[in-house]
C-alpha cells in the first residue's frame, strides 16, 4: 500500500474548486507509477484489462481473481492517486453478504474505493456502501452488459433518456460518491449533470462534466485497430515497441548486440 491513505473525499473537494479531474485507467505496476507521478487525480482498475490486456473480446470473462492481481501491481506503483477499482462480472450479482465480501477484497489491498456497473443490484451496492466501501457509480453504455446491449450511443431515444436519468438519481440517492458516464449524448450528460451534487465524469459523455477518464492504451496508441471517437490517441507506443524490438532482433542477428558496454568483464 502507499505511503498516504487516499480519500474520496478528494473528488468531492475537486468538485467544489471547479477543478475538472483527469482519471486513466491503469493496470500494471510501471503505467500507474507512470501516470501518478504525472499527477493524473484518480487511477481506475478497470476491468477493460480484459480488453485491454488478456486478449478478450468483451469484459465479460475477467473475475475477481484477475482483478485481485492487477490491483496489487496498480498499489505498488502509486503514492498519491486515489486508486479506484472494477467490480468485475457477476461479483456483486449474487448474496449482498459476497457482494460486500468482494468489494472489502480491493479496499484491503489499498484501493480507495470500487466501482459498479449499471443500477441493477441497487440492493448490494448500497450494501456495500453501508460496510464502508465507497462506491462510484457507471451508467450509460455498460460493457459488461454488452450481449444485452451491444456498443452504442445512449440517450438517442426518450426511454433510454430517462432511464439514464432515474438511474443517476437512484445512485446518487443510494450513497455512492461519483458517476461515469459511458457513451451518452452531450445533452443527456449534461442534464445528468445538472441535476447531481456528486461529480459526474465522462469517457465518450461530452464536455463541461467534472471530469474525463480514458483507457490508458487508447490514449498511449496500444489498442491495435480499435480507435474509438471518443478517445485520443497522444502517442504510437505500438509502432515505437516494434521498432525497439526489431532493432534489437536484427544486432542479435548480426551479432552486434550485446556490444562492450554490456558485457561483464
Ligand atoms: O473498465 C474500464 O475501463 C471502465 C471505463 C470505461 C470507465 O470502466
Amino acid at each position: 500500500m502507499g505511503d498516504k491513505l487516499k480519500s474520496v473525499k478528494i473528488f468531492r473537494k475537486k468538485k467544489e474548486n471547479k477543478e475538472f479531474v483527469a482519471g486513466i485507467t491503469a493496470y500494471n505496476y510501471p503505467i500507474a507509477r507512470i501516470a501518478d507521478e504525472c499527477g493524473i487525480d484518480w487511477i481506475l482498475v478497470g476491468d477493460s484489462v480484459g480488453t485491454c490486456e488478456m486478449g478478450y473480446q468483451t469484459t465479460i470473462p475477467v473475475t475477481m481473481e484477475d482483478m485481485l492481481t492487477f490491483t496489487k501491481a496498480v498499489i505498488k506503483g502509486v503514492k498519491n492517486a486515489p486508486v479506484i477499482v472494477d467490480m468485475p462480472f457477476l461479483s456483486f450479482h449474487t448474496t449482498s453478504e459476497e457482494a460486500v465480501s468482494n468489494a472489502g477484497k480491493f479496499l484491503q489491498l489499498g484501493a480507495s474505493g470500487i466501482k459498479v456497473e449499471g443500477v441493477k443490484k441497487t440492493d448490494n451496492i448500497k450494501a456495500i456502501i453501508d460496510s464502508g466501501i465507497p462506491v462510484m457509480g457507471h451508467i450509460g453504455l455498460n460493457p459488461q452488459y454488452y450481449f444485452q446491449t451491444g456498443y452504442k450511443v445512449i440517450g438517442k431515444n426518450k426511454e433510454e433518456v430517462k432511464k439514464t436519468i432515474d438511474a443517476a438519481k437512484i445512485l446518487e440517492k443510494i450513497g455512492v460518491f461519483a458517476i461515469i458516464l459511458e457513451s451518452v449524448t452531450t445533452e443527456l450528460s449534461l442534464k445528468i449533470l445538472k441535476q447531481s451534487s456528486i461529480p459526474i465524469y465522462g469517457i465518450g459523455a461530452g464536455k463541461n462534466l467534472d471530469g474525463q477518464i480514458l483507457v490508458v492504451n487508447d490514449i498511449l496508441g496500444l489498442s491495435f485497430d480499435f480507435k474509438p471517437k471518443f478517445s485520443k490517441q497522444y502517442v504510437n507506443l505500438e509502432d515505437t515497441i516494434r521498432e525497439a524490438l526489431i532493432q534489437y532482433k536484427k544486432e542479435v542477428k548480426e551479432g552486434k548486440f550485446p556490444d562492450k558496454e554490456h558485457i561483464y568483464d
